[in-house]
């Protein structure tokens, strides 16, 4: 991936967090329920930073969460290093996917604060914010309206057109999510629009045996050679909230030397990650129904 990585600090600029001596910090056994048969999961979460609560005492406490995230040196930092990219694209657009149940989980609500923090950040959008989860729940979005952001309805298994200036964040979504993205703007004029906070492409790379990768994130692969990486320091408090993040948008002046077949990805079933439509319908999940 060639100049994937704007870098922060450090001799050659990037700096690791490891997790290796100290002890840091998680938000541990309150994790977000994506297996969506678990009503009544274990998540446990402190009291002081509870989602599990009425609407309004849920509202008044996310203000906590959003004045906490912006006074934490990891804002800053983020802000520091993706602000002037995305002011100077003029962002037109912001859809988020894959956040999960936010009344339920701290890990959804710092995400879903960070979007909200950077999307005040950005001069020229004056836009709603969009989300999409098939597990949102009817409090979920409630909470979404209440906060002025638009909750999608359609399951597009993320492949949403890029024909304006769009930041994609998907905080920690399944691969085959970002792969369909990439596939449904497989083309310079779209990919040109296209900003994508997620799970960093180099370490899914990596991080995958090939045939894993070949089966599951084939555009991933291909769009390596014109990505270009921004990794986020993962210096915030708790250390499972913004792990794995990166900003990818892609340099498609090079794009037409090797631009591949565009054929529409699809996945062996023991394989999916992402919740289709078709499994969407059969588990009779209905965007705030569940
Ligand atoms: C690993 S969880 C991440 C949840 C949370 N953002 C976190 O970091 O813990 C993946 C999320 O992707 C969502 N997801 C699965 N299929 C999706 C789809 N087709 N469109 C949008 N989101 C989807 C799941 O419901 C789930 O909330």
């Amino acid at each position: 991936m060639s100049n994937k990585e704007q870098q922060i600090g450090g001799l050659d600029g990037f700096i690791l967090v490891t997790a290796s001596k100290k002890k840091r910090r998680t938000t541990q056994n309150f994790k977000c329920p994506f297996n969506i048969h678990l009503k009544n999961h274990e998540s446990k979460k402190p009291s002081e930073e509870s989602c599990d609560l009425g609407i309004t005492a849920f509202l008044q406490n996310f203000k906590k969460i959003e004045e906490n995230l912006i006074a934490s040196d990891f804002f800053k930092e983020i802000v520091n290093l993706i602000e002037p990219l995305l002011n100077q694209a003029k962002i037109e657009a912001i859809i988020c996917l894959g956040l999960g149940k936010l009344s339920e989980c701290l890990i959804s609500c710092y995400q879903l604060a960070l979007i909200r923090c950077l999307k005040g950040k950005l001069k020229d959008f004056s836009g709603k914010i969009q989300f999409f989860d098939p597990i949102f729940t009817y409090k979920d979005i409630e909470i979404l309206q209440l906060l002025d952001t638009a909750v999608l309805s359609e399951n597009l298994e993320g492949k949403y057109l890029a024909d304006q200036k769009t930041l994609f964040y998907l905080p920690h979504c399944p691969k085959q999510i970002s792969n369909n993205l990439l596939w449904r703007n497989w083309q310079p004029e779209l990919l040109k629009n296209v900003y994508l906070i997620c799970n960093s492409f180099e370490n899914i790379i990596l991080g995958n045996p090939e045939r894993v990768l070949n089966d599951n994130a084939t555009y991933i692969l291909k769009a390596e050679k014109f990505c270009k990486e921004i990794k986020f320091l993962n210096n915030f408090r708790y250390t499972d909230i913004f792990n794995d993040f990166s900003l990818h948008y892609f340099d498609t002046s090079t794009f037409f030397t090797d631009p591949g077949l565009s054929v529409e990805p699809e996945y062996k079933i023991a394989d999916l990650e992402l919740i289709t439509r078709k499994i969407q319908t059969n588990l009779k999940l209905k965007n705030g129904y569940n």
